[in-house]
């Protein structure tokens, strides 16, 4: 058996604060992906928020589309590109950050946009909801749905 289909597939959802987008990420994948053999858990790499549920707005938002957020932020460390298999990024700014962590460049191999596996949404970032209405929440569940039903399809293919 190869270790691929021996040992489950481990995602990391990376944003700024780890509050809001990638805890979401975190909870969508969760609920699509329950039974399966992959690992999930999401990260920021900023440590504002260490230690925090999800914001508040972001847990109401998506416990209406049934998915709780139990989370609790963590900032994301050098050793998670070790620990998981694919790392994605909610924005632009996010990849540079983390990027800039790759000291040797050994790790982009592993590293994409959470956009990438959108299938129906043309969009190219998870948009930062933290300073703007609920209607910028609605917005960043729609495309991690897309997106993670895209994630999902790629890794039961594997
Ligand atoms: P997130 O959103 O990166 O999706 O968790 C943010 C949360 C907090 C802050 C910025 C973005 N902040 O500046 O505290």
């Amino acid at each position: 058996m190869s270790s691929a289909a021996s040992r489950p597939y481990k995602v990391l959802f990376v944003c700024l604060g780890n509050i809001c987008r990638s805890p979401a990420a975190e909870g969508v994948m969760r609920a699509m992906a329950a039974g399966m053999p992959v690992e999930i858990d999401s990260a920021g790499t900023a440590g504002y928020h260490i230690g925090e549920l999800p914001d508040a707005r972001m847990r109401s938002h998506a416990a209406k589309r049934g998915y709780p957020l139990t989370h609790r932020a963590r900032q994301f460390d050098a050793a998670d590109f070790e620990r998981f298999d694919l790392i994605l990024a909610m924005d632009a700014s996010n990849m540079r950050n983390l990027k800039a962590l790759d000291r040797k460049n050994a790790y982009g191999g592993k590293m994409k946009m959470m956009t990438d596996y959108c299938t129906t949404m043309s969009v190219t970032e998870v948009p930062d909801p933290y300073y703007g209405g609920p209607e910028g929440f609605e917005h960043v569940i729609d495309i991690l749905e897309d997106a993670c039903r895209g994630l999902l399809k790629e890794i039961s293919t594997r």
